[in-house]
């Protein structure tokens, strides 16, 4: 796509918040792109989704320090400010925000949002307060930028279901969007983490999507629908790559992320491993017609 425009970039909130408020006095439409930056063609997928959408595209790039654990990837998270620029230039986009941590953590901060039981399952077990310091980042870029409509990725499932949840519990103006995961064409989904995996665990990582579609069939096609049977194959699966260590396979509702069984209506399946210093995960979304359920629960299926 060729260059339309300079892209303006931000760094206080106070100046982007002016931006974008200038912007609103014109009647021009935000949509907005909230990213810790290191694109790849998942971020410019949602970017191009967002740019179809509204007249001004906003992106924030921050890696942000109240959504990492005490001994995760957040200094060593991989950055290539130069690049996204560029990207984000041959994309459109109207206007960066790359504040620094002193910028959006003044010294006294200390208001957090609390996401609650959501943020305690799948990925929330092992990252405790994660989704807490996602929402409250999420929050106040959105409180900074106040966009018509702002886009998330399905390949992050339970951050996107927390946020849909935040917009409606908090009565937000701004309309989400989640965009569909993409893929390498061997199936694993794209990552800023996969820079981390050697050559190896490059090769055997795809085994992620592979076990989602693999129950996917299952159920879909072999009638499937005890959660044991779905969870073990999952699980057995992941397992034989040598270099995959499990952290879950679970199938759960689609919105409350809690465990059922037997299967059934919008299923969540989502898994999360390490592959040595990267941790990986990936989900996919499946229907079961109810009928499918209940015949096999009659049958005494699992
Ligand atoms: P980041 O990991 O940079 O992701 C930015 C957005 O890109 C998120 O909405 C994420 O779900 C989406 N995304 C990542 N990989 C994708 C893929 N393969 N296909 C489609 N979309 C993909 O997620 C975050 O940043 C942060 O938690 C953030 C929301 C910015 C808050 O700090």
């Amino acid at each position: 796509m060729p260059a339309s425009k300079k892209t303006r970039r931000f760094q206080a909130p106070q100046s982007m918040k002016k931006y974008c408020r200038n912007l609103q006095k014109q009647g021009r439409s935000i949509g907005f792109v909230p990213t810790m930056g290191y694109f790849h063609d998942g971020h410019i997928a949602i970017i191009r989704k967002a740019r179809q959408q509204n007249d001004e595209i906003v992106v924030s790039i921050f890696v942000n320090p109240m959504q990492f654990g005490p001994h995760e990837d957040c200094d060593r998270y991989p950055r290539d400010l130069p690049r996204d620029m560029d990207i984000c230039r041959d994309e459109g986009v109207g206007a960066v925000f790359i504040p620094e941590t002193k910028d959006l953590y003044p010294d006294g901060f200390s208001t957090k949002v609390s996401v609650g039981r959501l943020g305690e399952l799948l990925c929330g077990k092992s990252r405790p307060g994660h989704f807490d310091g996602v929402a409250t980042v999420v929050l106040k870029l959105l409180e900074i930028v106040r966009p018509d409509r702002f886009y998330l990725g399905q390949k992050d499932a339970q951050q996107a279901l927390i946020i849909t949840r935040m917009v409606d519990d908090f009565n937000l103006d701004s309309k989400l969007t989640i965009v569909p995961t993409v893929r390498e064409k061997d199936g694993l989904a794209l990552s800023s983490r996969n820079a981390y995996l050697s050559e190896e665990e490059r090769r055997q990582a795809p085994v992620l999507s592979r076990a989602l579609r693999a129950v996917q069939k299952k159920m879909l096609v072999g009638g499937e629908t005890g959660v044991e049977a779905i969870e073990t194959l999952m699980k057995e699966m992941i397992e034989s790559e040598p270099l995959a260590r499990l952290d879950y396979a679970r199938a759960v509702d689609h919105e409350s992320l809690e465990g059922m069984d037997p299967l059934r209506g919008r299923i969540l399946l989502a898994v999360a491993a390490y592959f040595g210093e990267a941790r990986l995960i990936d989900n996919l979304p499946v229907t079961v017609p109810g009928r499918m359920a209940t015949e096999r629960h009659r049958q005494g299926g699992a």
